[in-house]
C-alpha cells in the first residue's frame, strides 16, 4: 500500500451516485482459501447519458464480467486504482462479475474473513469490496438475493440478511442456502456467516400481533452462556416499542458470536455479527459491568435497526447520524434497565450512575480528543481512511448532541421530532441536517420564531466549549442574577488555519439549580414558573439572566445531569463544594462536586511531588467521604461512583505540561490516605456488603453492593490494612461468581507484590484457560498493574496463549499497557515498545493498528524528556516504509 499518496476525501465533494441498483443477486462458493463470487447487477440511469459505472474493489482476482450477458475483454473495461470503470451505453443494463477472495489470508477483519474454522463479514464502512467490486457506498440501496454454498460438514450453517428462502444438497458433500432480504440496504449492511454453530433461541410477539424469532449463536460449548443476550435482545424489543413506538420489521433477528473482531459488534440488518465479549456471560466468568455491557451492546445494535438502517447515512460524514443517534438510544436503553421497578429520587439516582459512567467515558476519552491533534466535528470535514473516524467524538459527542436536543425539547417534543424524522425519511439515505430538521419542526412549535441554526454549530465546530459562570446577589432586591459566556479554542486542523477562524457561539442548553446556605433547594421563577432546575438555553457569546426572590445569597449547581458536552468555569470556595457534596438533591450534580474536590486535593499532591513540598491531604476530604459512605440513602452502586478518586487520565489532561509520574504518585497517595483514614468504616462496609455469592444475580442493586464491597477492598489494600491481604484471599480463592474473584484477583496484583499474587494469578490460569474472554482479563489486569514494565509485557507476549492477530487478545495485553498502565509506558522504552507494535499490527491489522497509533496524541503536552522521547517514536513509525492509510493518517496528523 503507498501512503504518502492518500487522498483526502472532503463532505463537500459528495455527488450522488449516477445509477440505482434496485436489485441484487450474489452467489458465494464459499472456501476458507479462495471464496468464489457471483454478482449479478441490474443498474438504472439516473442523470445524463455517458456517465462511466465506477466499481470498488480490493484484493480482488477478476474472473469475468459481462455486460447484458456480453463477456467484456480488457480493452472494454478499465481496472486501477482499485476501481472497476465500465461504459454502459444504454439506461437500464446487467452487470455480471465473478471474482475470487481470499478469507484465509484476511488478517485485516474487514471484508469476508476466517476466525477459528468459522467464516465472518464485517462491511462497515468500506468492507464490501473486499467481496466483489460493487458501488461501495450508503447511498446505494438495493433489494439482495444470496446464495451460499458451502462443504456441509465444515460449514453445516449458511446465514445472510432476512429470510432463508431454501436451503437443500449439493452433489460432492456440499450444501446451499438462499436468502433474501426483503428490505433496501446498502452493502455496509450485508452479512454472511458460514460454521458450525450452537444456537439459542426464542419467538416473541411483536406490537402489532407477528411472532418474530429472535436467536442467538455462539461457538458449540458456550450455549450456556448465550440466556443473557437473548434476554437482553428481548428488553430491547420491547424497550425500542414502549418508548419510542418502533417494531421490529423482520420475521428473524439473529446474532452471531465472532471471536476474532475489530470493534464491538455490527447492526448488520437481521443478522447482527458480535465482537463474543457483547454476547458470552455465565456468573462464572463474566463481571457484573460485563452484564452490562452486553445489555448496551444487545440494545445499541437492535436499534440501528430503525436508526441505521431504515434510515441509513447518505455518506460517511453523516456516521455520527445513526451512532450518535444509537448510542444515545443505548444510553437511555440502560438507564431505564437500571431504574426499572424504581420510583421517584431512587429511580433519578439509578438512572445517574449511568449517567456519572457515560459522563466519565466521554471526558476520559473524548475530551482529549477534542483538544488533539485528531479533533473533529462529531460531522467530520474530511478523512484519508473513514476507519479512522468510529472515533469517541463521532459516537459519544454526538450521543450528547442528540442528548441536548432531547434535553430542549424535552421527552415529548424529542419523541415527535423522531416520529416526524421518520415519517420523513423511512428507507432512505440521509444527513445529519436532516435529523436536526425534525426536530427543527417540533422546535419551532414549542418556541414561535426560534430555530436551530446555533445549535447546527455543534454539528461543524470541535472543541470542547468553556462555559464561565458568574453570579451576582442583590441582597436589597433579593435578586440572583447569573451571566453565563462561553468560548472554545481553536483545536486540531484549526489552529493550523491562520489567523484562527473565530468560532461562533454554540446552543448550550445549561441546567442550573440553586441551594440555600444549608443547602435547601431555592424555587427558582422562570418563564412564569416556580422550578428546582432551570434550564437555560445559551445562544450568544454571554447572556444574564436575573431571578427574583432569591431570600439569601445562594450556592448553585451547575450544569445539573450534565445537560450539555462543556467545561464549567466557577470559582468556589472549597466550602461551597462540600456543600453540594452533602446536599445536591441532582445526583449527578452532586457526584461532580465531590469529583471537584477530589481533582483540587489531587492536583495539589502532584504539585508537591512535582517541586518536591510536603503532600498534604486536607482532613475535609475524608470527612465528606466518612458522610457519604455512612449515608443510607445513598445506593451502593452510586456510592461507589462517588467515593471513586478521578482516573490517572482525566487528572493527566488537568496538568500541563502533563507529568504522568507525579499523577500516579498523587494517585496512590490519596488512595492510600482515604484508605487510613476511614479503615474502620471501609471494613464494616466490606461485610456489610457482602451477599450469598450462590445466589448471583446481575441485577442493579447486587451489583451495586459487589461493586462496593470491592472498591473497600480497594481501599483496605491501599491503606495495607493488616486485614487486607488475607480478605483478598479469601474473596479470590472462595469467590462464587466472576465479579468477586476478579475484584480478589485485582486487589491482590494491585496492592500486593510478589508472592501471594503470583500464586494467585498462576491459579487463575489453570483454573479458566479454555476460556478465551476471561484469558482476556487476565492479560489486562497484568497489563495495567502498577509493577508492570515492557519487560513483563514482552514476557507475557511469549506467553502461548498470546497472539496479536487477535483483537480482543492485543487490545487486553498491548492496549491496556501502552493507553493505561501510565507509570509503565511513560519511559524511552515504553514508547519504543508502542512504536513497535503498531508497525508490528499494521501488517496484520491496519484499522486496529491505527487505534494504537492513537496512545500519544497528546505528546506535544508533556515536558521534555517525555515529549522528545514520544516524538522520536512517532517519526520511526513515519519512516516506515509501508505503512496503512489508517496508521499513515494518523501519525501525520500527531506530527503537523
Ligand atoms: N456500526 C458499528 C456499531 O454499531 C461499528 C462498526 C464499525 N466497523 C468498523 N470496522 N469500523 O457501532
Ligand atoms: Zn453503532
Amino acid at each position: 500500500m503507498r501512503t504518502d499518496t492518500a487522498p483526502t476525501i472532503s463532505r463537500h465533494d459528495y455527488r450522488p451516485y449516477p445509477y440505482r441498483l434496485p436489485e441484487v443477486a450474489l452467489q458465494f462458493d464459499l472456501d476458507a482459501a479462495q471464496t468464489r463470487v457471483r454478482s449479478r447487477l441490474v443498474f438504472e440511469r439516473v442523470g445524463d447519458e455517458n456517465q462511466p459505472l465506477v466499481l470498488n474493489g480490493q484484493d480482488l482476482d477478476l474472473e469475468s464480467l459481462a455486460l447484458d450477458g456480453q463477456a467484456l475483454n480488457a480493452s472494454q473495461y478499465q481496472l486501477q486504482d482499485e476501481m472497476l470503470t465500465v461504459f454502459p451505453k444504454t439506461a437500464r443494463f446487467t452487470l455480471e462479475i465473478t471474482s475470487l477472495c481470499r478469507p484465509a489470508q484476511n488478517s485485516s477483519l474487514m471484508g469476508l474473513y476466517v476466525s477459528g474454522d468459522k467464516l465472518f463479514t464485517q462491511c462497515e464502512a468500506e468492507g464490501f469490496r473486499r467481496i466483489t467490486w460493487f458501488p461501495d457506498r450508503p447511498d446505494v440501496m438495493s433489494r439482495y438475493q444470496v446464495t451460499l454454498r458451502a462443504d456441509k460438514e465444515r460449514y453445516p450453517l449458511l446465514l445472510s440478511n432476512g429470510n432463508r428462502l431454501q436451503a437443500g444438497d449439493l452433489p460432492d458433500g456440499r450444501h446451499q442456502a438462499v436468502w433474501e432480504d426483503p428490505h433496501p440496504k446498502p452493502c455496509y449492511l450485508f452479512a454472511l456467516v458460514a460454521g458450525d454453530f450452537a444456537c439459542r433461541e426464542q419467538t416473541l410477539r411483536t406490537r402489532s400481533g407477528r411472532d418474530a424469532l429472535l436467536q442467538i449463536y455462539s461457538d458449540r460449548g458456550s450455549e450456556n452462556k448465550t440466556q443473557w443476550a437473548l434476554d437482553c435482545l428481548v428488553r430491547s424489543v420491547q424497550w425500542d416499542e414502549q418508548r419510542f413506538g418502533l417494531e421490529l420489521d423482520l420475521d428473524r433477528f439473529m446474532v452471531v458470536a465472532a471471536r476474532d473482531f475489530n470493534m464491538g459488534a455490527m447492526e448488520n440488518k437481521g443478522l447482527n455479527v458480535f465482537n463474543s465479549a457483547y454476547v458470552l456471560a455465565d456468573k462464572d466468568s463474566a463481571t457484573d459491568p460485563a452484564y452490562r455491557a452486553i445489555e448496551a451492546v444487545i440494545g445499541h445494535e437492535y436499534f440501528h435497526n430503525w436508526t441505521g438502517n431504515r434510515v441509513t447515512c447518505r455518506d460517511w460524514f453523516q456516521l455520527s447520524l445513526k451512532e450518535g443517534l444509537t448510542v444515545f438510544r443505548d444510553q437511555e436503553f440502560s438507564a431505564d434497565m437500571l431504574a426499572q421497578d424504581l420510583s421517584g429520587a431512587e429511580a433519578a439516582s439509578a438512572r445517574a450512575v449511568k449517567r456519572i459512567d457515560d459522563v466519565s467515558t466521554l471526558r476520559i476519552a473524548q475530551f482529549p480528543e477534542d483538544a488533539g491533534p485528531m479533533a473533529h466535528p462529531i460531522r467530520p470535514e474530511s478523512y484519508q481512511e473513514i476507519g479512522n473516524f468510529y472515533t469517541a467524538t463521532v459516537y459519544e459527542k454526538g450521543a450528547e448532541v442528540i442528548r441536548m436536543q432531547h434535553t430542549i425539547l424535552g421527552e415529548a417534543g424529542f419523541r415527535a421530532g423522531m416520529d416526524e424524522y421518520f415519517r420523513r425519511h423511512d428507507g432512505a439515505a440521509v444527513t445529519c441536517d436532516d435529523f436536526v430538521s425534525a426536530m427543527e419542526s417540533v422546535y419551532v412549535q414549542q418556541n414561535p420564531g426560534k430555530n436551530l441554526d446555533v445549535f447546527r454549530r455543534w454539528y461543524s465546530q470541535a472543541g470542547t466549549p468553556r462555559v464561565k459562570v458568574e453570579l451576582a446577589y442583590d441582597a436589597a432586591r433579593k435578586t440572583c442574577a447569573v451571566t453565563l459566556s462561553q468560548h472554545c479554542e481553536p483545536v486540531g486542523i484549526e489552529k493550523l488555519q491562520s489567523p484562527a477562524l473565530p468560532k461562533p457561539p454554540l446552543h448550550i442548553p445549561f441546567a442550573l439549580g440553586l441551594l440555600d446556605q444549608q443547602g435547601r433547594p431555592l424555587a427558582i421563577e422562570h418563564g412564569g414558573r416556580a422550578l428546582d432546575t432551570v434550564l437555560l438555553e445559551l445562544v450568544d457569546e454571554r447572556q444574564t439572566w436575573e431571578f427574583p426572590n432569591i431570600p439569601e445569597k445562594p450556592v448553585p449547581s451547575l450544569l445539573r445531569d450534565f445537560s450539555a458536552p462543556v467545561i464549567v468555569e466557577f470559582e468556589r470556595q472549597d466550602a461551597e463544594l462540600t456543600l453540594l457534596a452533602q446536599h445536591d438533591p441532582d445526583p449527578y450534580a452532586r457526584w461532580e462536586a465531590v469529583q471537584e474536590l477530589a481533582t483540587r486535593q489531587l492536583l495539589a499532591l502532584v504539585r508537591a511531588f512535582t517541586d518536591g513540598g510536603e503532600p498534604v491531604v486536607h482532613p475535609g476530604l475524608a470527612d465528606t467521604w466518612r458522610g457519604l459512605l455512612r449515608d443510607p440513602g445513598l445506593s451502593a452502586a452510586y456510592k461507589t461512583r462517588i467515593l471513586s478518586q478521578p482516573t490517572e487520565k482525566e487528572l493527566l489532561e488537568k496538568t500541563s505540561p502533563m507529568n504522568p509520574a507525579a499523577v500516579v504518585q498523587a494517585g496512590r497517595h490519596l488512595r492510600g490516605q482515604l484508605g487510613q483514614a476511614l479503615a474502620p468504616l471501609w471494613l464494616e462496609t466490606y461485610h456489610a456488603c457482602a451477599d450469598d455469592a450462590e445466589q448471583y444475580r446481575p441485577d442493579p442493586l447486587s451489583s451495586g453492593r459487589r461493586s462496593l464491597r470491592n472498591l473497600c477492598l480497594h481501599y483496605l489494600m491501599a491503606a495495607a490494612h493488616p486485614e487486607a491481604q488475607a480478605l483478598a484471599a479469601a474473596q479470590y480463592y472462595g469467590a462464587g461468581n466472576m465479579t468477586d474473584r476478579m475484584g480478589g484477583l485485582s486487589a491482590l496484583v494491585h496492592f500486593s507484590a510478589g508472592a501471594p499474587s503470583q500464586e494467585a494469578l498462576n491459579h487463575f490460569y489453570e483454573q479458566w484457560q479454555q476460556d478465551p474472554l476471561v484469558i482476556d482479563k487476565w492479560f489486562a489486569l497484568q497489563a495495567g498493574a502498577p509493577g508492570t514494565t515492557v519487560e513483563t509485557v514482552r514476557a507475557l507476549m511469549l506467553h502461548p496463549a498470546f497472539s496479536l492477530r487477535n483483537p480482543n487478545r492485543a487490545r487486553s495485553l498491548i492496549f491496556q499497557f501502552c493507553m493505561n498502565n501510565l507509570q509503565g509506558v511513560h519511559t524511552p522504552q515504553g514508547y519504543e515498545f508502542w512504536a513497535e507494535q503498531v508497525m508490528a499490527l499494521d501488517e496484520l491489522n491496519p484499522e486496529i493498528a491505527a487505534r494504537l497509533a492513537r496512545a500519544f496524541d497528546n505528546w506535544a503536552r508533556f515536558a521534555a524528556p517525555n515529549r522528545d522521547a514520544m516524538h522520536d517514536a512517532l517519526q520511526r513509525i513515519q519512516r516506515h516504509p509501508a505503512l496503512s492509510r489508517n496508521v499513515a493518517e494518523i501519525i501525520s496528523k500527531a506530527l503537523k
